[in-house]
């Protein structure tokens, strides 16, 4: 696969480029488990963190993995910018293009910024979450963290269970997962799962958790997504707790099952309280090979 110059969706990822960005992604993880230096192959790159949402893991693992490969790094801050002036979200970053940084990392609540972003400006773009759209450097740090814990990912079979409607963790993990060879379903409460979903990506969908229990190898709850939710979809936390929230029981009953979960978590909503600490959860190992898998990205994309 040629080189892309954006990382805007998983959509077109090719398998040998995944698995490739992978190798290079275990090197880093290796060094930074030993915290050995990265080799400084940014040292002359500057990257603009532009976030218009919040985050924690996206914007400092991007951020520790830009620093530890040496780029000069830049934070937009939305709230002192020129943007409270008037200024465009295009003007401001052709202005920010015109001072020759190299790469854009975004986050923004609309669906399809990022990919708006790549039509004008020089610099790459890299999608750290459009809306309800994509999120694919989620969706890579999930199928590294499985293809580094499990010996064979053919075949295994994933499901999401939640907020199916407002997730783009599941729109890019859908494509990468399948590039991987890795069967997806889905699980939530019928109003959460988006109207077709069954024909539009030729995933099972269950209804009940008891269903997912019994297909899946690998669980993949997901936060309910309080701020992009309309009013009446999810009544009652405690009720979809009890329906749809993973319990120790349930892995006690398939002790064979991993847990991923892209954070932040709602304990007690998505996840018992009780699954924080439990030896098939691999939320702290997500986050760990987040900052790996993103120092393989920007190496890759900007060298
Ligand atoms: N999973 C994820 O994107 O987390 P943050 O919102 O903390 O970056």
């Amino acid at each position: 696969m040629a080189k892309p110059k954006n990382l805007l969706s998983t959509q077109h990822l090719e398998r040998s480029a995944v698995l490739s960005l992978f190798q290079r992604a275990k090197q880093y993880l290796d060094k930074l488990r030993s915290n050995a230096p990265f080799s400084p192959v940014l040292s002359s790159k500057s990257i603009l963190f532009a976030f218009f949402e919040r985050s924690t893991r996206t914007r400092l693992s991007f951020e520790l993995a830009a620093k530890k490969l040496g780029a000069i790094v830049l934070s937009f801050e939305t709230e002192s910018s020129s943007l409270g002036k008037g200024e465009s979200f295009l003007d401001t970053f052709r202005t920010l293009d015109a001072m020759h940084i190299d790469a854009v990392i975004l986050r923004h609540p609309q669906p399809g910024s990022a990919a708006f972003l790549a039509q004008h400006l020089d610099a790459t773009v890299i999608n750290a979450g459009d809306g309800a759209h994509q999120h694919p450097t989620q969706a890579l740090l999930d199928a590294f963290t499985l293809w580094n814990t499990l010996p064979n990912l053919e075949g295994k079979r994933l499901c999401y269970v939640g907020d199916i409607l407002h997730s783009r963790v599941v729109r890019s993990g859908i494509f990468l997962w399948k590039t991987l060879g890795v069967e997806i379903g889905v699980c939530g409460p019928p109003p959460l799962i988006p109207p077709m979903m069954e024909a539009a990506f030729d995933v099972p969908v269950f209804s009940t958790l008891a269903e997912a229990l019994q297909w899946a190898d690998i669980l993949n709850p997901l936060r309910i997504q309080r701020e992009r939710i309309t009013e009446g979809l999810i009544p009652d936390f405690a009720a979809y707790h009890r329906h749809y929230g993973i319990q120790i029981y349930h892995l006690e009953r398939y002790p064979h099952l991993l847990i991923l979960h892209p954070g932040p978590v709602n304990w007690g909503v998505e996840l018992a309280y009780e699954l924080q600490h439990v030896p098939q959860s691999l939320i702290l190992a997500q986050v760990e090979h987040g900052v790996a898998i993103r120092a393989a990205l920007l190496a890759w994309l900007l060298t």
